[in-house]
C-alpha cells in the first residue's frame, strides 16, 4: 500500500514535513510513503492553463495521486486557514471535477504550528475543501502545538501521547484503504 505524503509548507526545515518523517515511521507494516516535493513547482491555477495536456507538474501531481493508495497531508496555518500553495495544489487536483483525481481518495490532515494549537484550523478548512473535491477524508485529525519543541532527534513526536495518536491515525488510514465507506458527493 502506497501512501503519498503532501506538505503544505515550502520551508527547507518545515515542521510539517517533519511531522510526514514522524508519520513514515509511524505506519503499519506494508504501507510505504512516498514524499511529494513538487509543490514549488506547481504554476498558479487558470482555467487557461488547465487544458489537454496539463502542465507537465499538474500531470505529475495527478499521477501521484491516482497511482497512491490515500493521502496523508500535514498543513501549517497561515491567517488561520491552508497556505496558498497547498490550496493551489488541490484546486489542480480537483479538476476535471466529476473524475478528479482526489474523488473517492482516503485523506487524512494532520497538522503542525508553533503556536499552541497545532493548526487546528487550518486542518478543518482543510478537511472542508477536501470534501468538496469528493475526496473521502478522516475526521480524526492530530493538532502539533508548539512545534519547535515537539520533535525528538528521530524524528518521532516527543510526546510519548501525541506519537501514539500519529500511529492510531496512520493505522485508520490504511484501514480505510482496506474498507472503504461509501461516499455521497
Ligand atoms: C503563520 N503562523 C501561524 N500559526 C498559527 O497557529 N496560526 C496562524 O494563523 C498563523 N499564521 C501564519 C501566517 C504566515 C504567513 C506564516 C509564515 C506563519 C505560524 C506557523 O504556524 C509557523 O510558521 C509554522 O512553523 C509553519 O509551518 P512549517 O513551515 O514549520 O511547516
Amino acid at each position: 500500500m502506497r501512501v503519498l505524503a503532501i506538505s503544505g509548507s515550502l520551508r527547507r526545515d518545515s515542521h510539517n514535513t517533519r511531522l510526514l518523517r514522524a508519520a513514515a515511521l509511524a505506519l503499519p507494516p506494508g504501507v510505504e510513503l512516498e514524499l511529494y516535493d513538487g509543490l514549488a513547482a506547481l504554476p498558479p491555477y487558470s482555467e487557461d492553463a488547465d487544458v489537454d495536456p496539463a502542465p507537465v507538474a499538474v500531470e505529475d501531481l495527478r499521477g501521484r495521486i491516482a497511482a497512491a493508495d490515500a493521502l496523508l497531508i500535514a498543513t501549517p496555518e497561515y491567517n488561520a486557514s491552508i497556505p496558498g500553495v497547498l490550496k493551489n495544489a488541490i484546486d489542480w487536483s480537483s479538476r476535471p471535477f466529476p473524475d478528479n483525481a482526489l474523488r473517492g481518495k482516503p485523506v487524512a490532515v494532520i497538522g503542525a504550528s508553533t503556536g499552541l494549537f497545532g493548526a487546528v484550523w487550518a486542518q478543518a478548512e482543510l478537511r472542508k475543501v477536501l470534501h468538496h473535491t469528493g475526496a473521502d477524508v478522516l475526521e480524526e485529525e492530530l493538532p502539533v502545538g508548539l512545534a519547535d519543541h515537539a520533535f525528538a532527534a528521530t524524528d518521532e513526536l516527543a510526546d510519548a501521547e501525541l506519537q501514539q495518536q500519529l500511529i492510531e491515525l496512520t493505522g485508520a488510514l490504511a484501514r480505510e484503504v482496506r474498507t472503504p465507506v461509501a461516499v455521497s458527493h
